[in-house]
Order: C-alpha cells, then sequence, then structure tokens
C-alpha cells in the first residue's frame, strides 16, 4: 500500500512503506479528454504526484480544445502523449507501452465520447488503445452536461464498462460550467474524492 509521499512530485517524492522501507511508486496514466473539465486535470495531476505517484498524461486531440499541452507538460513534469507522438517513428509501440507501464489509467475527465470508444472497443486514437491493449485497471471520472450521462447510451456504457472490471469516480451534482446548463448529475469529482478513489483501485 502506497502511504502519502512528499510534495514535489514524482521524481522528488519516495513513498515509504510502514516499515520505513522506500516502496517503489505506483505508476499512474492520466488520460484527459476533451471535456470542459479538462481544464482541472492539471490539479489532479499535481495532487497525485503530490501523493507520491508516478504519473504520466495521455490527452486526446479534444483535450486540447480546453487545455493547452504546455499546461498539463508542466503539471506533468514530463511530455504529453499525444496522437501525434503516437505516430512518430520512434521505433516504440507506445499505446502498448503505456499499458504495460501503468498500474492504473484515471480517465479524468472522461467524456461521454471515450467511455462510448471503449465501451465498444474503439482503438482509434492513443488513449482509447492503451485501454483496450490490456491497461491493468481503469477508474473514469466522468465530466458531461446531466443530459448526456443519463442518456440511455451513455447509461450502458458505463454498465458495459462496470461489468469489465472498470471503476468510476464521480460525477456529482452541482452547477454546470455554461450557464446555459441546468444544474444536475454531471460534475468531475473532486480532486481528493479522485485521489481516493485512486488508492482504492490500486489496492483492490
Ligand atoms: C464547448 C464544448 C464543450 C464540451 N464539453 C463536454 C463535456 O463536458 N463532456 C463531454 O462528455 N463532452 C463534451 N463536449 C463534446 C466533446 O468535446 C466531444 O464529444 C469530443 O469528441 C470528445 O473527444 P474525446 O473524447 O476524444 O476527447 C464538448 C464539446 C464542446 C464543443
Amino acid at each position: 500500500m502506497l502511504l502519502a509521499g512528499e510534495p514535489g512530485g514524482a521524481s522528488a517524492s519516495r513513498p515509504v512503506g510502514i516499515l520505513g522501507s522506500v516502496i517503489e511508486a505506483k505508476k499512474i496514466l492520466v488520460g484527459v479528454t476533451g471535456g470542459i473539465a479538462a481544464y482541472k486535470a492539471p490539479g489532479v495531476i499535481r495532487r497525485l504526484r503530490e501523493a507520491g505517484y508516478e504519473v504520466k498524461v495521455a490527452a486526446t486531440e479534444a483535450a486540447f480544445r480546453f487545455v493547452p499541452e504546455e499546461t498539463l507538460s508542466i503539471a506533468a513534469g514530463d511530455r504529453i502523449h499525444t496522437d501525434a507522438s503516437w505516430w512518430e517513428e520512434s521505433g516504440r509501440v507506445e499505446h502498448v507501452g503505456l499499458a504495460r507501464w501503468a498500474d492504473l489509467v484515471l480517465v479524468a475527465p472522461a467524456t461521454a465520447d471515450a467511455i462510448a470508444r471503449a465501451a465498444i472497443g474503439l482503438g482509434d486514437d492513443l488513449l482509447s488503445a492503451t485501454i483496450l491493449a490490456g491497461a491493468r485497471r481503469v477508474l473514469w471520472a466522468p465530466a458531461m452536461n446531466p443530459e448526456m450521462w443519463t442518456s440511455p447510451a451513455t447509461r450502458r456504457n458505463v454498465e458495459t464498462l462496470r461489468g469489465w472490471g472498470h471503476r468510476f469516480v464521480g460525477p456529482e451534482e452541482g452547477q454546470m460550467a455554461s450557464s446555459e446548463e441546468e444544474p444536475g448529475v454531471g460534475r468531475l469529482a473532486e480532486e481528493a474524492e479522485i485521489v481516493v478513489a485512486v488508492e482504492k483501485a490500486l489496492s483492490a
């Protein structure tokens, strides 16, 4: 079990076990998808690093409509894995490498679209392909308007993923980002709640 490490990121933090020995940090791949709440992803990434996790980030093309790649990269302390980097001639198959590397894939925020792609087994972007390529544990933190969340398609997709052992944290009830939208269930879970869900998923 991983205990909270020192603040300051993966390289600075050294999680310590109950007997005082340094234990290997758990590896989290944070998938960032293209919803309004993507601007909150850097906060989630920082929290995870402060808790002692080793973090890599894979973002969809749509995510960059809402949060700059540079901002994610600074939060991660590393380059971001993207659909562009997926196709670089690096001699590596990035989705397979990431699936093997990660103890957990956390998708935060998760769009209805990304959930649907996973539920029907698409692998047409780096994040979906990584999940498909044998990701060991997957935790979704959905964020979308209440109608999208309660739509029959999303309900069915969530049930499918739960049936495969995927976990969900949130969404929570509250105000939506846009004033055009009625309040309801669809807000991204709070950072602290996401970190607790990560710990639970890793220890299950
Ligand atoms: C302004 C705007 C806001 C959006 N917000 C959300 C959102 O909060 N949640 C969601 O599921 N989709 C949202 N969408 C739709 C996604 O951006 C769209 O489904 C996209 O294909 C998601 O791509 P991705 O899942 O590959 O990141 C939004 C679209 C726009 C134009």
